[in-house]
C-alpha cells in the first residue's frame, strides 16, 4: 500500500465545497464564534468540552490533550480557538506538513509557555521522526535532544512548561496508534442539523449585514451538506445574487433561484457529488467499484472523494462501502432519477461494511 502520509491532499478548487480555499482565513476570523456558548450546534460535543474546561479550571490545571476529527468545514479549527479562549491560553497554530524536521518541532516546543495551546492541524501528516519528539513532550512535558554526533553524542533532557496539544484531522485512521494514545480526549464532529445551520446562516448574515428572512436562511441551511463552511459560502453567493437581482433581500424564492444557479440541488449535492454517483451508477452499474478506479474515471483526486464527497453521501445513505468497493444505494438511484436494477445481487446494505476508511478498496 502507498504511504498516504506522503500524498498531500490537494483538493481541486470548487466554487462551493467544504474544503478550505485560499482567502478563507480572513472570513473565518470574522465569522468564528469565540466562546462555547456562541458556538451553534454540536450540543453533545460542546457539553463535553464545557465539563473538560470547567474541571481543568477548577483544579487550576492545563487542559488535557484533545484530538478533534471529522470531515472538513465542521468547526475543528473553530473549536480549538474557542478552547484556547475559554482557558485563557494562547493558541499557537501549526500543521503537520509545516513541521518537516524534528528540529522544527523542538523549536516550537521550546517557545511554548505555561498554558499555551499548540494547535496541530492535519496532524495525520506529521512525520515519524517528528512524532518521536512529540510523545515525551505530550506525556511528560520533556524534550529529549541529542547534542554532538558519533561516540561523543549525548542526549540531554529539557523540561517544558505544561501545555496542551489540540490535534485536528479529517483522517483519524491515518494516525499512528501511539500518537492517538497520547490524547486524553478524542472527539468526532458530526454533520450539523438543519436548524443549527439555519442559526449559523442567520448569525453570519447579521455579521455580513445582509438582510435575510428565516425561510431564506433555512433554504440555504438545507442545501449546505450539514457543513457550516458550505452554509457560509452559499450565503455569500446568495447575497451576491440578491444584491444584483432582488434589492439585496434574501427570502425563500431568492435563495432558491440563487442556489439553482450554483447547481446545488435540493439535498445540497453539488456537481462533484453528482459526478461521483453518476459514475458509480452509469459507468460501473451501481458498483462495487474501487476508490482508485472511481477517482480515475472522473479525473478527481482520490483523497477529495474520500475526505469530502463520501462522508456526506454515506450520511445521506446514498453510498455503501463494501469490502469490494463503493456501491450506490437505491436512494441514490432515485435521487438522480435512474431506475434501480432488479437483479440477484443482495441489496448493498446487506453486505458487510468497512469502517476503516484507510483500508477500504
Ligand atoms: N458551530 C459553529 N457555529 C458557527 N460557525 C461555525 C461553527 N462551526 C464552524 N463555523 C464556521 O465554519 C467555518 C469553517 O469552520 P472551521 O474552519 O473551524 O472548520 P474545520 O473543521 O477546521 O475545517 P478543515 O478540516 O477544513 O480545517 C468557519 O468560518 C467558522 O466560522
Ligand atoms: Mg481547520
Amino acid at each position: 500500500m502507498v504511504d498516504q502520509r506522503s500524498t498531500p491532499a490537494q483538493p481541486a478548487a470548487r466554487p462551493i465545497g467544504p474544503e478550505r480555499q485560499p482567502g478563507d482565513e480572513r472570513l473565518d476570523y470574522a465569522l468564528r464564534p469565540h466562546t462555547l456558548d456562541e458556538m451553534i450546534g454540536q450540543e453533545r460535543l460542546r457539553d463535553k468540552m464545557r465539563i473538560l474546561v470547567e474541571a481543568a479550571r477548577q483544579r487550576g490545571e492545563t487542559l488535557d490533550h484533545v484530538l478533534l476529527y471529522g470531515p472538513p468545514g465542521l468547526g475543528k479549527t473553530t473549536l480549538s480557538h474557542i478552547l484556547a479562549h475559554e482557558m485563557g491560553g494562547n493558541l499557537k497554530p501549526t500543521a503537520g506538513p509545516a513541521i518537516e524536521k524534528a528540529g522544527d518541532l523542538a523549536a516550537i516546543l521550546t517557545n511554548l509557555r505555561q498554558g499555551d495551546i499548540l494547535f496541530i492541524d492535519e496532524i495525520h501528516r506529521l512525520g515519524r521522526a517528528v512524532e518521536e519528539i512529540l510523545y515525551p513532550a505530550m506525556e511528560d512535558f520533556v524534550l529529549d535532544i541529542t547534542v554532538g554526533s558519533g561516540p561523543g553524542a549525548r542526549s540531554i533532557r529539557l523540561k517544558l512548561p505544561r501545555f496542551t496539544v489540540i490535534g485536528a484531522t479529517t483522517r483519524l485512521a491515518l494516525l499512528t496508534a501511539p500518537l492517538r494514545a497520547r490524547f486524553g480526549v478524542v472527539e468526532r464532529f458530526d454533520f450539523y442539523e438543519i436548524s443549527a445551520l439555519q442559526q449559523i446562516v442567520l448569525r453570519a448574515a447579521q455579521l455580513l449585514e445582509t438582510p435575510i428572512d428565516p425561510a431564506g436562511a433555512q433554504e440555504i441551511a438545507r442545501r449546505s451538506r450539514g457543513t457550516p463552511r458550505v452554509a457560509i459560502r452559499l450565503l455569500r453567493r446568495v447575497r451576491d445574487y440578491a444584491q444584483v437581482r432582488a434589492q439585496g433581500f434574501i427570502d425563500l424564492e431568492v435563495a432558491r433561484q440563487a442556489l439553482a444557479l450554483q447547481e446545488v440541488d435540493s439535498l445540497g449535492l453539488d456537481d462533484l457529488d453528482r459526478r461521483v454517483l453518476e459514475a458509480i451508477i452509469v459507468k460501473f452499474n451501481g458498483g462495487p467499484v474501487g476508490l482508485e478506479t472511481l477517482a480515475a474515471s472522473i479525473s478527481e483526486e482520490r483523497d477529495t472523494i474520500m475526505d469530502v464527497v463520501e462522508p456526506y453521501l454515506l450520511q445521506l445513505g446514498f453510498l455503501d462501502r463494501t469490502p469490494r468497493g463503493r456501491v450506490a444505494t437505491r436512494a441514490a438511484y432515485q435521487h438522480l432519477g435512474h431506475a434501480y436494477p432488479q437483479e440477484d445481487r443482495p441489496p448493498p446494505s446487506a453486505q458487510p461494511r468497512l469502517l476503516d476508511d484507510a483500508s477500504a478498496p
